[in-house]
């Protein structure tokens, strides 16, 4: 087996964190790929693997509190390493993405991985390690409906990763009012990155969209339990968008999409 897909096999179907965390640096990304088994669900150890329990993002009231803090990085990194899941498994499963876009996505992943120590670094300070709370598996259950490289971005960089161009400032903000810059440092370094990742699925669906509206493209390749209301967080910043190279037309009709999901109206981190 050649070494790209031997390395992405690694990340997803390896059960410890050294396997999502390798290195992929040197790899040849016009290599072949053929995918060599079902792709279900990652391999996670007992240590980090998916739980049923549901536990609540700390209020930002609370972030005064190092333990509080330590709880949201938590969430965020689960975030950063189902990213690394979802997007490895994308370029398993779409073997024809090319050359260049498989480039650009391998260095997406590298970025989450990125994202990922920096969160665990800084919750380790606050004493706590990844798993010590349940981890939930929300995003990749909605990423097992994907069938085209299309939906993937649709879904994966212009929805989730769009939401958390909005969490990334948000609590970029709760942290400075805390007075944690380092906290918020880690914020800000994720948020330009979220600019990159969203601009990158924005470029590859505007190139597969033909004459088509890119809004209406995009509604067309969502899951259909997920709505654009999930790109969104608690407040909305439509320049993180625009930055991402989104139109000014796209932005207007994300910031004005309601539906009866209560994400739109959220108060806190879903
Ligand atoms: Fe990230
Ligand atoms: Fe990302």
């Amino acid at each position: 087996m050649m070494k790209l897909q031997k390395s992405l096999e690694q990340i997803l179907f390896g059960t410890s964190l050294e396997d999502k965390l390798i290195d992929l640096e040197s790899l040849d990304a016009s290599e072949e790929i053929k995918l060599s088994k079902e792709i279900k669900h990652p391999g996670r150890s007992r240590e980090i693997s998916f739980s049923e329990k549901q536990i609540k993002f700390p209020k930002v009231s609370s972030f005064h509190l190092d333990e509080k803090k330590a709880l949201a990085m938590h969430f965020f990194a689960n975030h950063e390493l189902l990213a690394v899941e979802m997007m490895t498994a994308a370029l398993l499963m779409f073997p024809d993405l090319g050359e260049t876009n498989r480039k650009s996505l391998i260095t997406t992943i590298k970025e989450e991985q990125k994202h990922f120590n920096l969160y665990i670094s800084r919750m380790n300070k606050f004493g706590v390690s990844f798993g010590d709370y349940p981890l939930n598996d929300f995003f990749w259950r909605q990423f097992l409906s994907v069938k085209t490289a299309q939906e993937f971005y649709a879904l994966v960089a212009l929805t989730f990763e769009s939401a958390n161009l909005d969490f990334a400032l948000y609590y970029q903000d709760v942290f400075k009012k805390v007075e944690d810059t380092d906290s918020a440092k880690i914020m800000g370094i994720v948020l330009e990155d979220e600019i990159k990742h969203v601009s990158r699925g924005r470029s590859y669906l505007a190139s597969s969209c033909g004459a088509k509206d890119l809004w209406d493209y995009y509604i067309s390749l969502l899951p259909e339990k997920v709505t654009p209301a999930r790109g969104k967080g608690i407040v909305f910043f439509p320049e993180t968008r625009i930055k991402a190279g989104l139109s000014p037309e796209f932005v207007e009709k994300q910031k004005n999409y309601k539906d009866s999901f209560k994400i739109t109206s959220r108060k806190g981190w879903d």
